[in-house]
């Protein structure tokens, strides 16, 4: 049983980014064939002779696909293309890593809430809704709340109130621009959050990521700096990765008075910043996962 024979590596943008460019620069250190492709330039064949995904060059026959992204900022039709695409390279015997479910379910600020509640994994009290009276009556309630894409990364769009009708104004707005509510708790946390990366139900490293603001996001500005599992946080990261499905994932968590809470799971995450200031390259572990598939 040898190495997976094909991994292609997908993602949106023509130049591949730098973790994207990491887990291939480590397929090819172990020899492992690979080609990255954007994903709008994977196209479906159906004919009388079967399925094929397919580039302008030809079919695809991967082993593996690890997808790193399948799109910003997109419309309903092409989402539902990116993602059966994905779904018929996984239905034709492709290993996706992520698993296609699982990556839709963590885009989905709201599926994953579900999924981490349903399992156990605290997270902050949150309302979802698309009703503006039902959503000013949680922002009362709630305090100062955090208010987010559903769909969202690096804290672009993700908005601190703690007046109601500030609040209400920009959620009217928001639903008639066809933005359903994510109303979070705003949760006290120091003047940080730990972003953990999780590989094949392992934690193999955390930061702190730290900000003079509340979001501690390093595309927002947080300054990175290594950080010690304990077995609490490695008991919720390890939790929150497995309850999504994910083979590898960066968790976010808060510390708070009651102790950790997840705010998010990601499965695709940028970790430019865990590498420099852990040393650590998930792409290594990544490939370690893609080498021990059998086929
Ligand atoms: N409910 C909250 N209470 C306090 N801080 C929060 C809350 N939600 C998010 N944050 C802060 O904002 C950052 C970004 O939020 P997150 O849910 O991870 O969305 P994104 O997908 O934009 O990264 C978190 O890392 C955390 O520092
Ligand atoms: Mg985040």
């Amino acid at each position: 049983m040898g190495p997976p024979v094909e991994t292609i590596v997908v993602a949106e943008s023509q130049i591949p980014d730098e973790p994207t460019r990491d887990i291939i620069l480590e397929l090819k250190r172990r020899g492992i064939p690979q080609r990255y492709v954007p994903i709008q330039r994977l196209s479906i064949k159906i004919d009388s002779d079967g399925v094929y995904v397919e580039t302008r060059r030809g079919p695809l026959r991967p082993d593996v696909v690890v997808i790193r992204g399948i799109g910003f900022l997109l419309d309903a039709n092409t989402m539902i293309r990116r993602v059966t695409t994905l779904e018929i390279l996984e239905g034709e015997g492709a290993v996706a890593i992520n698993p296609v479910r699982s990556l839709l379910a963590s885009r989905d600020k709201l599926k994953s809430l579900y999924i981490l509640s349903r399992s156990k994994v605290p997270v902050p009290p949150t309302i979802v809704t698309e009703d503006l009276y039902y959503a000013y009556n949680a922002v009362k309630s709630l305090e100062t709340v955090v208010i987010k894409p559903i769909q969202g990364s690096r804290g672009f769009g993700a908005m601190l109130f703690s007046d109601p009708d500030l609040a209400f104004q920009v959620m009217r707005t928001l639903l008639l621009t066809h933005n359903p509510l994510y109303v979070q708790k705003y949760v006290q946390k120091p003047n940080r959050d730990i972003r953990a990366i999780v590989v094949d139900g392992r934690v193999i490293g955390c930061m702190y990521r730290i900000s003079n603001i509340w979001k501690t996001n390093i595309a927002q500005g947080a300054r990175a700096e290594p950080c010690k599992p304990t077995p609490d946080l490695e008991d919720i990261a390890i939790r929150a990765t497995r309850a999504l499905g994910l083979v590898y994932s960066g968790v976010d968590i808060g510390e708070t008075r009651d102790g950790y809470v997840v705010f998010e799971v990601n499965a695709s995450p940028d970790w430019r910043g865990f590498k420099s200031s852990t040393g650590v390259n998930p792409a290594q572990y990544i490939v370690d996962y893609i080498s021990n598939i059998k086929r």
